[in-house]
């Protein structure tokens, strides 16, 4: 089968990265000594009662465990010592020319000296603690050179809705995943070893390159949409490879569709390698997922979530995700800060549905519900091939930009080709779909129109008693809250709307990286209890799923309200009534905003 060659030149490792004798040439060894720490089982298991849980978990858990040797353990230490006097060296010489930190604010970059991001494969550390205190290991085998990789597709393959392929293709690509399951441990293309590539670029295993103090994490930013898509790709080419045919791609779980709202078949076939047990079993088919899951289950019928969830699609597709750093997320730049704040679909759906397939009798709600295990399950690939979707129906259907800053688009990852080969990655080249070799097929969208109405229009409700925002915050919200914020500029012409978005921004919101964290945002409402998905009042949620314990995030979430205040007839008030309301986790908010984002 042809793939297409990569080219012969090997990079080193980025000049940021000093380093001496420990550069070798090497590609991936077969070695477990690459594993650089001894891994401890992650997972507890004898919480269960049911006798068959317990053997289909301890059977996954064997899966999980890598392999390890000491003499690892003192060359990744070595490593680290040899990388960063360098590392540090550029850092410095970077803050004395203005400094990076934390340089941004939405769309915006205060410093004019700014970096696109990559990581430093280089050094691999543990991932994150678990709160029941084990470390967990999720470093891919370690590579010390890379080569650059651009894609050109010859051919353009059409990626399926998982609900719909047909009894061979179901055969085929549990064949793929057996095959990857198959794969020797130390082989990077091993199932096991793809979840921990995921892992380490999630739970912060890898520093940005040039800032060996500042690590990288691809959610919560501006990465989180081209990170996935190239993690996707190589794993559909493994697939491809391993089953020698060009023509595979991988299936979507179209869970933006009534008609694709449960888990697909394929992955509920015990007889299947797409098949995981840690999972939630009050979600099995035929329970209709909830787009909006807060890690209860509402208790709705079936035919109300599914009406809902078309709202929640249209609200996080079409009015949170008016302007691009509101549908990718905000800027992440080399030696700032990780999670900066996630755009509309990684917040919502798409955390929601990690969160709603895991087990929540798992300590940590694993495999799909935390971000270091999610890619064990092999739903968690037809998962992001519809968060994937997302971004082509964002430029195909609605006919959005994508970003255009340079700093996003030479922003590099690195990658484990199909030959186990560590390939870097632009941004810059996940932007079309045509070279990358795949698309996605034209299906009507049930939620184009399923515009959220105003529970009440025209209510004034800051001329009641709320507080302003700067009485009430910060504040650790452990109560329903609600303050005025005033408006900058108010009764906008239509066409100061077609040119920038009006956007709510929640600020330092504060929160422990290890527990998933949710509250929910109204404007105008005075009684959440009577809103829903449906209300234009309901701006949505701020949801995080956890990773990284132990690690303090200070992120932002932004809501487009232009398009909701129209709706609420309050397009001509002075000021809005922000209602926040906790529902899991221990969360403080530092502050609120509202600012106007440029629409290209
Ligand atoms: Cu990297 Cu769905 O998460």
């Amino acid at each position: 089968m042809a793939f297409f060659s990569l080219p012969s030149s090997t990079h080193p490792i980025h000049p940021a990265q000093v380093r001496s004798s420990s550069l070798k040439p090497l590609i991936y060894s077969s070695s477990p000594g690459f594993f650089s720490h001894a891994f401890r089982p992650t997972r507890v298991t004898n919480h269960k009662t049911h006798a068959e849980a317990s053997t289909c978990k301890a059977q996954n858990a064997d899966h999980h465990q890598n392999p390890s040797t000491d003499d690892s353990i003192s060359s990744s230490k070595s490593n680290s010592s040899k990388t960063s006097a360098g590392q540090f060296e550029r850092r410095d010489v970077l803050l004395g020319l203005g400094g990076l930190y934390g340089a941004t604010t939405l769309g915006t970059k205060q410093s004019s000296l700014a970096l696109p991001v990559s990581p430093d494969i280089s050094n691999c550390t543990d991932a994150r603690e678990t709160p029941n205190g084990i470390p967990i290991n999720c470093c891919p085998p370690s590579a010390a050179s890379y080569s650059d990789y651009t894609p050109s597709a010859r051919e353009v393959y059409t990626r399926m809705p998982a609900h719909t392929v047909s009894h061979d293709y179901v055969k085929k690509y549990s064949s793929a995943i057996a095959k990857m399951k198959n794969l020797s441990l130390s082989d990077p293309r091993n199932f096991y070893q793809q979840a921990n590539v995921h892992c380490v670029y999630c739970d912060e295993g890898y520093s940005q390159s040039g800032f060996p103090d500042k690590k990288l994490d691809v959610h919560s930013s501006w990465l989180f949409f081209p990170w996935h898509r190239w993690f996707l790709y190589f794993f559909e080419r493994i697939c491809k490879n391993l089953l020698d045919d060009d023509t595979f791609t991988l299936p979507f779980w179209q869970w933006d569709d009534s008609s694709g709202m449960q888990i697909p078949p394929m992955f509920n076939d015990s007889k299947l390698s797409l098949y995981n047990c840690i999972r939630n079993p009050k979600h099995l088919p035929p329970k209709v997922v909830d787009l909006a899951y807060k890690g209860t289950d509402s208790g709705i019928d079936p035919k109300t979530q599914i009406q809902y969830n078309c709202c929640t699609m249209y609200t996080q597709m079409i009015t949170h995700s008016s302007a691009p750093p509101l549908f990718f997320g905000h800027p992440l730049l080399g030696g700032g800060d990780p999670d900066p704040g996630a755009g509309s679909i990684e917040t919502e759906p798409h955390n929601n549905v990690h969160d709603w397939v895991g087990d929540p009798s798992e300590p940590n709600n694993e495999d799909m519900g935390v971000l270091y295990s999610a890619g064990r399950d092999p739903i968690f690939y037809a998962h992001h091939a519809n968060v994937d979707r997302m971004w082509y129906i964002y430029n195909n259907v609605l006919k959005r930009k994508n970003i255009e800053d340079p700093d996003w688009l030479n922003s590099s990852f690195i990658f484990f080709n199909e030959a186990g080969r560590p390939v870097r990655v632009t941004v810059k080249d996940s932007t079309n779909l045509a070279k990358l070799g795949y698309t996605y097929p034209d299906l009507p969208l049930s939620w184009l129109d399923r515009k959220p109405k105003a529970r009440r229009k025209g209510l004034n409700l800051t001329k009641v008693s709320a507080p302003k925002a700067s009485e009430v915050l910060p504040i650790k919200l452990e109560k329903p809250i609600s303050f005025v914020v005033e408006r900058p500029k108010k009764s906008r012409s239509g066409q100061e709307k077609a040119e920038a978005e009006e956007v709510l921004k929640i600020k330092g919101i504060e929160f422990d990286k290890g527990e998933t964290v949710v509250f929910d945002v109204f404007v105008n409402e005075d009684d959440t209890s009577k809103c829903n998905p449906c209300k234009a009042e309901s701006l949505g949620s701020f949801h995080t799923l956890a990773h990284g314990h132990g690690k303090k995030s200070t992120t932002s979430r932004s809501f487009a309200i232009s398009e909701v205040l129209e709706e609420l007839g309050a397009d001509d008030f002075d000021s809005i009534l922000v209602i926040l309301v906790p529902r899991r986790g221990v969360v403080t908010i530092g502050g609120v905003e509202i600012t106007f984002v440029p629409k290209p």
